[in-house]
C-alpha cells in the first residue's frame, strides 16, 4: 500500500451537506487566459489543488508574479508587459491544461513554445484542432523537438474557424487568442461547456468583444489591448455532480452548497430516472434516495450531453442498480481503464470497444484498487463506500488533484474515509 490512499470501510449512506469550490477545468484556464492582460488580475473562488500550484510556476517562469491565498481562496496574477514564451515539458507533463498558454501567448508576444503533453503528436489526435485554428488565424505552427513552436510576428488575423468536433480545449485556446486578432473570427461547433463562458466573460470583463457565448458559434471581434479584471471562478459542475450520484448511490441525502443544478441537467435527470428526489435549495441543490437505485443507460457527449468525466460515477451506480445497463463513451476512448479496479470490488460489468454493459449487484465488497485518472479515482472511492468491508484506493493523489479535501467532506457526510 502507497503512503498516498483512500481507505474506505463500507457500506455507507451519506447524509448532510458538502460545498463546492470553483472548478479545476475553469480555474486553470482563467489563469492562463489572465496572461492576456498586463497588470495585477485577480481570481477569486480558486480551488486548493495541486494542478492550481503547477500554473502557477508555470506562470511565474513566463515572468508573471502569483500570490495565492489559500484561506480566502484567490489568487492574485501580475503579469508583465513582456511575458515569457515557453511552456517547458516538465511542467506541462504533470498537467494537459498547460496547453492552454498556447492560445494567450501567441496572441500576446508573437510567439509561444510549448512541450507536447505526453502521447500526443503534432498532427494527431488531441491537439490538431489547437494547431489548424491557429493557423487559420494566421499563425505559423510546427513541431520541433518536443514542443509546438507557434510564430505570428505580425500579430493574428481573424478567421472562419469550423471545428471538426466541439473540442473543450481547442475553443479555449482559439477564442482566447482571437480576442486580440485583427478583425473578427468567427469559431462553428464551438465547444459549450459552462467553463467555456466563465472564461468568456472573464475576458469580456477584460474589455474582449466576444458574442454567443454558450452557444456553439462564438464571434470575436478582436481589440489592441485587454486590461486586467477581477472575476469568481464557477463552481466545479463535475465535482457537483459526484456528489450528486454519490448520495444516489449510498442512498443518502446530500445537500450541495454551491452546486448549480443548471450546469448538471442531462445527469440529474438520470439520477431522477435512478429513483432519485432532488429539490433545489436557496444556495443550491438537495439529492435525496430512498431506495437501491435503478439501472440507468448513459451515452457521454460533449455538453450538454452527459459529461464524460462523470462515466465513472454512472458506472459505479450501476454496478449496484437494480437492473442492467449499458453506458457508451463517446469522448475519450481509454476511459474504461478503472473498470479492471471496479471489478476487483466484484462488479459485474463488460466492456466492448466504447461500450459497457453492467448487471446490477446488491452490493460490492471491499478489496485493495488503484486509482488511475481524477475522475476514477473519486469514482472509486465511492465504490468503496458501497462495499462491504475495507477498500484502499492506491495513488490518491490523481483524486486530490480534482477534489481538494474529499477524504474530509466524506467524514463530514457521515462516512468511514481516511488517508493513509
Ligand atoms: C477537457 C477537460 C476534461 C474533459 C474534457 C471533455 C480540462 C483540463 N479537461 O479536456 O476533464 O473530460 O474536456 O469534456 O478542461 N481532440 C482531438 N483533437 C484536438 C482536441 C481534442 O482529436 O485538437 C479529441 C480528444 O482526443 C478527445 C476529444 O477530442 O477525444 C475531446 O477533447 P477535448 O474536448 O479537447 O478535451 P480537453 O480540453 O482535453
Amino acid at each position: 500500500m502507497s503512503e498516498d490512499s483512500f481507505r474506505i470501510v463500507g457500506p455507507a449512506r451519506l447524509h448532510g451537506s458538502v460545498e463546492v469550490r470553483g472548478a479545476k477545468n475553469s480555474a486553470l484556464k482563467l489563469m492562463a487566459v489572465s496572461l492576456l492582460a498586463p497588470g495585477k488580475n485577480t481570481l477569486l473562488n480558486v480551488p486548493h489543488i495541486a494542478d492550481v500550484e503547477i500554473m502557477s510556476e508555470l506562470l511565474v517562469r513566463l515572468g508573471c508574479t502569483v500570490e495565492h491565498d489559500t484561506t480566502a481562496h484567490s489568487l492574485t496574477i501580475y503579469v508583465p508587459e513582456t511575458p515569457g514564451h515557453k511552456a517547458d515539458y516538465d511542467l506541462v507533463r504533470k498537467m494537459r491544461a498547460s496547453i492552454n498558454v498556447l492560445g494567450p501567448l501567441i496572441a500576446r508576444v508573437g510567439e509561444a513554445e510549448v512541450a507536447l503533453p505526453g502521447g500526443d503528436a503534432i498532427g494527431s489526435r488531441g491537439l490538431d484542432f489547437h494547431i489548424e485554428g491557429l493557423r487559420a488565424l494566421g499563425a505559423d505552427v510546427r513541431s520541433e523537438h518536443g514542443y509546438i513552436i507557434a510564430t505570428a510576428p505580425n500579430g493574428l488575423k481573424g478567421a472562419q474557424i469550423d471545428l471538426e468536433f466541439p473540442s473543450v480545449g481547442a475553443t479555449e485556446n482559439l477564442m482566447t487568442a482571437a480576442c486580440l486578432a485583427k478583425g473578427q473570427t468567427i469559431i462553428t461547433n464551438a465547444a459549450r461547456e459552462p467553463d467555456i463562458a466563465d472564461i468568456g466573460q472573464y475576458l469580456i470583463s477584460m474589455g474582449a468583444k466576444i458574442v454567443g457565448l454558450g452557444s456553439s458559434t462564438l464571434i470575436i471581434d478582436g481589440v489592441d489591448r485587454l486590461n486586467p479584471a477581477t472575476h469568481a471562478t464557477l463552481p466545479d459542475r463535475i465535482v457537483t455532480g459526484t456528489w450528486a450520484f454519490a448520495a444516489v448511490m449510498t442512498q443518502g441525502d446530500i445537500t450541495i452548497v454551491g452546486g448549480r443544478p443548471e450546469d448538471l441537467e442531462v445527469p440529474l435527470d438520470k439520477l431522477v430516472a435512478a429513483g432519485a428526489i432532488i429539490t433545489t435549495t436557496p444556495d443550491g441543490f438537495r439529492v435525496k434516495m430512498d431506495r437501491r437505485p435503478d439501472a440507468i443507460d448513459v451515452a457521454t457527449l460533449p455538453y450538454p450531453g452527459f459529461p464524460t468525466d462523470l462515466q465513472p460515477m454512472a458506472i459505479c451506480l450501476n454496478a449496484i442498480a437494480q437492473g442492467h445497463a449499458l453506458v457508451t463513451e463517446n469522448v475519450f476512448e481509454g476511459r474504461f481503464m478503472f473498470v479492471n479496479e471496479l471489478k476487483r470490488l466484484g462488479a459485474t460489468i463488460t466492456v466492448d470497444g466504447h461500450h459497457a454493459a453492467i448487471n446490477g449487484l446488491p452490493v460490492l465488497s471491499g478489496a485493495p484498487v488503484q486509482a488511475t485518472d481524477i475522475r476514477a479515482g473519486a469514482a472509486l472511492v465511492l465504490a468503496g463506500l458501497i462495499s462491504e468491508g475495507i477498500t484502499i484506493v492506491e495513488d490518491g493523489y490523481h483524486v486530490d488533484r480534482g477534489y481538494p479535501d474529499f477524504a474530509e467532506d466524506l467524514r463530514g457526510l457521515g462516512a468511514d474515509v481516511t488517508r493513509v
